[in-house]
C-alpha cells in the first residue's frame, strides 16, 4: 500500500472515494478518521498548546501540527504513524521499511542523497525516509498550486472576476454574525506570507455527529464506534495522551477539540470533518447552521411519542419522533462535552474572543434555543457553498463565462 492510496494525487492527494474512512493494507483493517488532503501542509507551524493566531487578534490556543489532533510534530516524523499502523500500512518495524526502500528502484538515489553507508543504521535510515517524504511534501508544487479561481481573484488576475453568488457567499463567509465561518477559517496572511488557506490551524469542538449505526441508512460507520466506550476526543484522546482528563468525567478543555481544516479543494472530498460523518458541503453548512436551533436533524433521539416527522433532506437523521430525547453531541461522553463552541453560527458568540474567554457556557456566549431561526438564510447556504466550490485548485477559465445557474446570479 502506497501513501497515495489513501492520499490520491488526483484528489488534491484527499481521498479517492466516498468512504468515511479507509481501509487498511490488511483489507479487514478499517481506519479511524477520515483522510485529510495533503496540500498546503508546508505553511502548518508545530503544534503547540499556546500557538500564536495567523490572524494577530486572537489569543494564543492550540494549534499548528500535523494529524486531525496535531499529534505529529513535523512531516518528516509523522510518515512513521502510517508506515507502522496496523490498521494502515501496517509495516512490521522500521527495518522492514528500510530493507524495501533498500531493495527499491530508488536504493540508489537515496544514497546519493543520504550517504552511500545510509542504510547500515535502521533508525538513521527511517529518520531519512521521512525526510525525503517532508522535502517531496514541501517541495513539489503539486503540494501548494494555488491554481484556484479564489487565487485569481484576490490576486486580481484575468479570470479572477467573482460570479454575483459567489461574490455573495464570500461576504457572507466573512461576516461574523451571520456565517461567521473566517473566525476558525481563516483567509488573510498566513506564517508562510502566502493567503487563503481558509484555516488558522487552531483546534476548535464543533460537536460533530457520532459516525455509527445509529444514523438510519448508513454507508459507512466508523467500525470503531460499535464499541460505546471508544470515543475519539481529538486533543484529548485516545491517539495522543498529553491533554487526558486527569480524571474520567472531570471536564477537559481539549476533549473534542480537532484542527480546524484548510477548505482549499473540500469542494472535491466527499467525506467532511474528522470522522467523515458528511457526505456533502450543503449539507456540513446545515450542520454549522441548525446544530442548536433543530438537533433532531443531526443526533438520534429516544422515546417521544405520535407519527415520526420527515427532516430535511440534507439532515442526517431522516425522521424525528415529537417529544423526542436527542443526545445532542453524542460523539463526546457527557461528562466532556464542555468545550463544544458556541460560536456564530452554531451558537450565539460574535468574536472568536468571546469564544477565547469563556469559562462557562453562559459567558456572553450561548448556544440558539431549540426552535429558533438559524443565523444563515437557505439562499446564504447556497451562496456559500458557491463561494467554496471556487476554493479548488486546476481552474480553468471558461472561453465564454456562463450566464445561468445557481452559482452565477
Ligand atoms: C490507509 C490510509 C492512509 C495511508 C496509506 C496513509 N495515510 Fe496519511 N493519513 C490518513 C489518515 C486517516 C490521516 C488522519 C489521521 C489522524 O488524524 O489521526 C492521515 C494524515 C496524514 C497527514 C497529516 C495531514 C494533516 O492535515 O495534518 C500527513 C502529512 C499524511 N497523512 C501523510 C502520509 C504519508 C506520507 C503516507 C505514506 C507514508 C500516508 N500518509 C499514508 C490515511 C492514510
Ligand atoms: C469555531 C470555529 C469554526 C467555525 C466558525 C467554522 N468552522 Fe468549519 N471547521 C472547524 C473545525 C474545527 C472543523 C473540523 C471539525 C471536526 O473534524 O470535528 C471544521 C470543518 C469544516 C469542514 C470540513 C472540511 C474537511 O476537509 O473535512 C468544512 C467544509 C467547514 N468546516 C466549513 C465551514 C463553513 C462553511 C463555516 C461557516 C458556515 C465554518 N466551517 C465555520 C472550525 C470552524
Amino acid at each position: 500500500m502506497s501513501c497515495a492510496s489513501c492520499h490520491s494525487p488526483q484528489y488534491a492527494y484527499g481521498p479517492p472515494n466516498s468512504l468515511a474512512v479507509q481501509l487498511g493494507s490488511d483489507p479487514g483493517q478499517s481506519g479511524v478518521r477520515a483522510v485529510p488532503s495533503l496540500r498546503y501542509k508546508d505553511a502548518t507551524p508545530p503544534y503547540a498548546d499556546n500557538a500564536a493566531n495567523p490572524d494577530g487578534v486572537t489569543l494564543p490556543s492550540a494549534g499548528g501540527g500535523f494529524m486531525w489532533d496535531g499529534r505529529a510534530t513535523t512531516l518528516a516524523t509523522q510518515p512513521e504513524l502510517p508506515l507502522l499502523n496496523p490498521i494502515e500500512m501496517n509495516n512490521p518495524s522500521k527495518d522492514a521499511v528500510v530493507q524495501a526502500v533498500k531493495g527499491g528502484t530508488y536504493a540508489d538515489l537515496f544514497k546519493q542523497v543520504f550517504g552511500a553507508n545510509v542504510f547500515d543504521d535502521t533508525d538513521t535510515a527511517f529518520a531519512d525516509v521521512g525526510q525525503a517524504i517532508q522535502s517531496y511534501e514541501q517541495e513539489d508544487i503539486s503540494f501548494h498550486p494555488y491554481t484556484s479561481k479564489y487565487d485569481l481573484y484576490v490576486h486580481n488576475k484575468i479570470g479572477g472576476t467573482l460570479t454575483a453568488a459567489e461574490n455573495r457567499g464570500l461576504r457572507i463567509f466573512n461576516t461574523g454574525d451571520v456565517a461567521n465561518c473566517s473566525a476558525c477559517h481563516y483567509g488573510g496572511v498566513n506564517f508562510d506570507g502566502n493567503q487563503g488557506l481558509m484555516t488558522d490551524f487552531t483546534y476548535q469542538a464543533i460537536g460533530a455527529p457520532r459516525n455509527d449505526k445509529s444514523i438510519p441508512g448508513n454507508s459507512d460507520p466508523i467500525p470503531a464506534n460499535d464499541d460505546p466506550t471508544y470515543y475519539d476526543m481529538g486533543l484529548c484522546g485516545p491517539y495522543r495522551n498529553d491533554h487526558t482528563p486527569a480524571q474520567l468525567g472531570v471536564p477537559d478543555q481539549y476533549c473534542g477539540q480537532f484542527k480546524v481544516p484548510t477548505l482549499r479543494n473540500a469542494a472535491t472530498r466527499n467525506a467532511f470533518f474528522h470522522n467523515g460523518v458528511f457526505h456533502s458541503l450543503n449539507q456540513v453548512a446545515h450542520f454549522y447552521n441548525t446544530r442548536d436551533t433543530n438537533p433532531e436533524y443531526w443526533y438520534p433521539g429516544t422515546g417521544g411519542s405520535g407519527a415520526p416527522v420527515s427532516n430535511p433532506t440534507y439532515a442526517l437523521q431522516p425522521t424525528y419522533v415529537p417529544g423526542a430525547t436527542v443526545a445532542k453531541f453524542n460523539d463526546l461522553p457527557v461528562a466532556e462535552q464542555g468545550a463544544v463552541d458556541e460560536e456564530v453560527p452554531l451558537g450565539t458568540g460574535i468574536t472568536p474572543e468571546d469564544n477565547v474567554n469563556a469559562t462557562t457556557l453562559g459567558d456572553g456566549v450561548q448556544p440558539r434555543a431549540v426552535g429558533s431561526t438559524p443565523s444563515i438564510t437557505d439562499q446564504q447556504i447556497t451562496d456559500l457553498v458557491c463561494f467554496l466550490n471556487i476554493l479548488s485548485d486546476g481552474y480553468q477559465i471558461p472561453d465564454v463565462p456562463p450566464t445561468s445557474g445557481a452559482c452565477v446570479n
